[in-house]
Protein backbone atom coordinates (compact mmCIF):
# COMPACT_ATOMS: atom_id res chain seq x y z
CA UNK A 1 0.00 0.00 0.00
CA UNK A 2 1.38 3.61 -1.25
CA UNK A 3 0.92 6.14 1.74
CA UNK A 4 0.43 9.82 0.71
CA UNK A 5 -0.26 12.66 3.02
CA UNK A 6 -2.98 14.81 3.07
CA UNK A 7 -2.30 18.27 3.00
CA UNK A 8 -0.36 21.31 2.16
CA UNK A 9 2.00 22.23 4.92
CA UNK A 10 5.42 22.34 4.21
CA UNK A 11 6.68 21.21 7.99
CA UNK A 12 4.25 18.21 8.06
CA UNK A 13 5.59 17.02 4.35
CA UNK A 14 9.14 17.40 5.82
CA UNK A 15 8.43 16.06 9.04
CA UNK A 16 6.74 13.08 7.13
CA UNK A 17 9.20 12.52 4.72
CA UNK A 18 11.90 11.91 7.08
CA UNK A 19 10.25 8.07 8.08
CA UNK A 20 10.93 7.19 4.38
CA UNK A 21 7.81 5.89 3.59
CA UNK A 22 5.96 8.79 2.17
CA UNK A 23 4.74 8.02 -1.62
CA UNK A 24 3.28 11.28 -2.58
CA UNK A 25 0.91 14.12 -1.43
CA UNK A 26 -2.82 14.79 -1.96
CA UNK A 27 -3.86 18.48 -1.43
CA UNK A 28 -7.15 20.37 -1.90
CA UNK A 29 -8.22 23.68 -2.23
CA UNK A 30 -9.68 23.39 1.75
CA UNK A 31 -6.03 22.22 3.26
CA UNK A 32 -3.97 24.80 0.53
CA UNK A 33 -6.41 28.03 2.16
CA UNK A 34 -5.27 26.83 5.10
CA UNK A 35 -1.70 27.17 4.07
CA UNK A 36 -2.40 31.38 3.39
CA UNK A 37 0.27 30.99 0.04
CA UNK A 38 0.21 31.74 -3.50
CA UNK A 39 -1.19 28.12 -4.95
CA UNK A 40 1.34 27.77 -7.89
CA UNK A 41 4.42 28.33 -5.92
CA UNK A 42 3.30 26.21 -3.05
CA UNK A 43 2.64 23.40 -5.43
CA UNK A 44 5.88 23.84 -7.13
CA UNK A 45 7.31 23.71 -3.29
CA UNK A 46 5.65 20.81 -2.39
CA UNK A 47 6.77 19.06 -5.87
CA UNK A 48 10.00 19.66 -5.15
CA UNK A 49 10.14 17.89 -1.61
CA UNK A 50 8.51 14.83 -2.42
CA UNK A 51 9.18 13.10 -5.79
CA UNK A 52 5.98 11.23 -5.95
CA UNK A 53 2.69 12.42 -7.09
CA UNK A 54 1.30 14.93 -5.98
CA UNK A 55 -2.52 15.94 -6.52
CA UNK A 56 -3.75 19.77 -7.10
CA UNK A 57 -6.83 20.45 -7.43
CA UNK A 58 -8.72 22.09 -10.01
CA UNK A 59 -11.68 24.97 -8.85
CA UNK A 60 -13.22 25.25 -12.40
CA UNK A 61 -16.59 23.35 -12.79
CA UNK A 62 -17.25 23.52 -16.27
CA UNK A 63 -15.21 20.96 -18.75
CA UNK A 64 -13.10 24.08 -20.61
CA UNK A 65 -12.11 25.71 -17.43
CA UNK A 66 -11.01 22.29 -15.60
CA UNK A 67 -9.06 21.97 -18.84
CA UNK A 68 -7.21 25.52 -18.53
CA UNK A 69 -6.45 25.09 -14.83
CA UNK A 70 -5.21 21.54 -15.64
CA UNK A 71 -2.89 22.72 -18.39
CA UNK A 72 -1.72 25.12 -15.80
CA UNK A 73 -1.13 23.00 -13.38
CA UNK A 74 0.73 20.22 -15.60
CA UNK A 75 3.09 23.08 -16.33
CA UNK A 76 4.53 23.33 -12.14
CA UNK A 77 6.36 19.91 -12.25
CA UNK A 78 6.17 16.05 -13.95
CA UNK A 79 4.79 15.02 -10.60
CA UNK A 80 1.40 16.85 -10.77
CA UNK A 81 -1.69 14.67 -10.54
CA UNK A 82 -4.46 16.67 -11.96
CA UNK A 83 -7.44 16.30 -8.91
CA UNK A 84 -11.16 16.86 -10.55
CA UNK A 85 -14.12 16.27 -9.05
CA UNK A 86 -16.08 13.45 -9.87
CA UNK A 87 -19.24 15.37 -11.71
CA UNK A 88 -20.38 14.84 -15.90
CA UNK A 89 -18.17 17.89 -16.73
CA UNK A 90 -15.26 16.07 -14.35
CA UNK A 91 -15.40 13.26 -16.86
CA UNK A 92 -15.20 15.07 -19.78
CA UNK A 93 -11.92 16.70 -18.38
CA UNK A 94 -10.39 13.64 -17.30
CA UNK A 95 -10.75 11.81 -21.05
CA UNK A 96 -9.33 15.18 -22.40
CA UNK A 97 -6.39 15.17 -19.94
CA UNK A 98 -6.19 11.46 -20.50
CA UNK A 99 -5.81 11.89 -23.99
CA UNK A 100 -3.16 15.09 -23.25
CA UNK A 101 -1.23 12.38 -21.31
CA UNK A 102 -1.63 14.42 -17.89
CA UNK A 103 -2.30 12.10 -14.84
CA UNK A 104 -5.43 12.70 -13.30
CA UNK A 105 -6.98 11.76 -9.61
CA UNK A 106 -11.17 11.86 -9.66
CA UNK A 107 -12.16 12.89 -6.17
CA UNK A 108 -14.89 13.23 -4.33
CA UNK A 109 -16.11 10.39 -4.88
CA UNK A 110 -19.05 8.48 -2.55
CA UNK A 111 -20.02 5.22 -4.85
CA UNK A 112 -18.90 2.95 -6.64
CA UNK A 113 -21.10 3.78 -10.31
CA UNK A 114 -18.69 6.73 -10.24
CA UNK A 115 -15.27 4.77 -9.82
CA UNK A 116 -16.57 2.45 -12.17
CA UNK A 117 -17.30 5.42 -14.81
CA UNK A 118 -14.12 7.26 -14.01
CA UNK A 119 -12.04 3.81 -14.30
CA UNK A 120 -14.17 3.77 -17.73
CA UNK A 121 -12.71 7.11 -18.44
CA UNK A 122 -8.93 6.56 -17.54
CA UNK A 123 -8.44 7.67 -14.56
CA UNK A 124 -5.31 7.22 -12.81
CA UNK A 125 -6.70 7.59 -9.18
CA UNK A 126 -9.88 7.28 -7.50
CA UNK A 127 -10.42 8.96 -4.17
CA UNK A 128 -13.23 7.46 -2.25
CA UNK A 129 -13.74 9.83 1.01
CA UNK A 130 -14.30 7.51 4.00
CA UNK A 131 -14.71 10.10 6.48
CA UNK A 132 -17.32 12.03 5.81
CA UNK A 133 -19.33 8.70 4.64
CA UNK A 134 -18.48 7.73 8.31
CA UNK A 135 -20.32 11.67 9.51
CA UNK A 136 -23.45 10.52 7.91
CA UNK A 137 -23.48 7.07 9.71
CA UNK A 138 -22.84 5.35 6.95
CA UNK A 139 -20.10 2.61 6.26
CA UNK A 140 -17.69 4.41 3.82
CA UNK A 141 -15.09 1.45 4.17
CA UNK A 142 -17.90 -0.42 2.21
CA UNK A 143 -17.19 1.39 -1.19
CA UNK A 144 -13.96 0.45 -1.24
CA UNK A 145 -14.82 -2.86 -0.96
CA UNK A 146 -17.14 -2.71 -3.85
CA UNK A 147 -14.55 -0.80 -6.03
CA UNK A 148 -11.98 -3.01 -5.35
CA UNK A 149 -14.51 -5.97 -6.31
CA UNK A 150 -15.21 -4.21 -9.99
CA UNK A 151 -12.10 -3.23 -10.49
CA UNK A 152 -10.63 -6.67 -10.25
CA UNK A 153 -13.60 -8.34 -12.49
CA UNK A 154 -12.44 -6.09 -14.84
CA UNK A 155 -8.80 -5.52 -15.04
CA UNK A 156 -9.16 -1.68 -14.49
CA UNK A 157 -6.12 -0.27 -13.65
CA UNK A 158 -6.86 2.95 -11.95
CA UNK A 159 -5.15 3.15 -8.45
CA UNK A 160 -8.07 3.32 -5.19
CA UNK A 161 -6.90 5.97 -3.50
CA UNK A 162 -8.25 5.84 0.00
CA UNK A 163 -9.57 9.75 1.24
CA UNK A 164 -10.80 11.33 4.00
CA UNK A 165 -9.23 8.90 6.34
CA UNK A 166 -9.40 10.14 10.18
CA UNK A 167 -7.50 7.40 12.30
CA UNK A 168 -5.20 4.50 11.99
CA UNK A 169 -7.86 2.17 11.73
CA UNK A 170 -9.65 3.64 8.78
CA UNK A 171 -5.52 2.78 7.14
CA UNK A 172 -5.88 -0.31 8.33
CA UNK A 173 -9.46 -0.99 7.11
CA UNK A 174 -8.39 0.10 3.22
CA UNK A 175 -5.34 -1.96 3.88
CA UNK A 176 -7.88 -5.07 4.35
CA UNK A 177 -10.37 -3.74 1.80
CA UNK A 178 -7.72 -3.71 -0.47
CA UNK A 179 -7.23 -0.12 -1.26
CA UNK A 180 -3.84 0.67 -3.60
CA UNK A 181 -3.43 4.24 -1.77
CA UNK A 182 -4.21 5.82 1.95
CA UNK A 183 -3.82 9.53 2.09
CA UNK A 184 -3.94 10.94 5.42
CA UNK A 185 -3.28 14.04 7.35
CA UNK A 186 0.00 14.29 9.43
CA UNK A 187 -1.61 13.52 12.88
CA UNK A 188 -3.22 10.26 11.26
CA UNK A 189 0.19 9.40 9.39
CA UNK A 190 1.96 9.98 13.34
CA UNK A 191 0.01 7.36 14.72
CA UNK A 192 0.67 4.52 12.67
CA UNK A 193 3.82 3.74 14.43
CA UNK A 194 2.47 4.41 18.11
CA UNK A 195 1.31 1.23 19.97
CA UNK A 196 1.30 2.18 23.95
CA UNK A 197 3.04 -1.72 24.53
CA UNK A 198 5.73 -0.93 22.71
CA UNK A 199 6.45 1.99 24.49
CA UNK A 200 6.26 0.02 27.87
CA UNK A 201 8.08 -2.77 26.55
CA UNK A 202 11.11 -0.46 25.08
CA UNK A 203 11.17 0.71 28.45
CA UNK A 204 11.03 -2.51 29.94
CA UNK A 205 14.07 -3.60 28.08
CA UNK A 206 16.08 -0.85 28.51
CA UNK A 207 15.68 -0.70 32.14
CA UNK A 208 16.71 -4.85 32.64
CA UNK A 209 19.66 -3.78 30.64
CA UNK A 210 20.64 -1.04 32.86
CA UNK A 211 19.97 -3.46 36.33
CA UNK A 212 21.75 -5.97 34.97
CA UNK A 213 24.94 -2.99 34.32
CA UNK A 214 25.10 -5.16 30.80
CA UNK A 215 26.53 -3.96 27.52
CA UNK A 216 29.92 -3.12 29.54
O1 LIG B 1 -8.25 15.40 0.33
C1 LIG B 1 -9.49 14.82 0.37
C2 LIG B 1 -9.90 14.22 1.69
O2 LIG B 1 -8.90 13.40 2.19
C3 LIG B 1 -10.45 15.19 2.69
O3 LIG B 1 -10.62 14.64 3.95
O4 LIG B 1 -11.10 14.87 6.37
O5 LIG B 1 -11.65 16.76 4.82
O6 LIG B 1 -12.99 14.67 4.80
P1 LIG B 1 -11.65 15.28 5.04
Amino acid sequence: MKFFLDTANLDQIKAARELGVLDGITTNPSLVAQEGREFTSLISEICKLVPGPVSAEVTATDCEGMLREARELAKIAPNVVIKLPTIAEGVKALVRCRAAGLNVNMTLCFQASQALIVAKAGANYVSPFIGRFDDISMPGMEVIHDIRQIYDNYGFKTEILAASLRHPLHVVEAAKAGADVATMPYAVFEKLLKHPLTDIGLERFLADWKKAGAGR
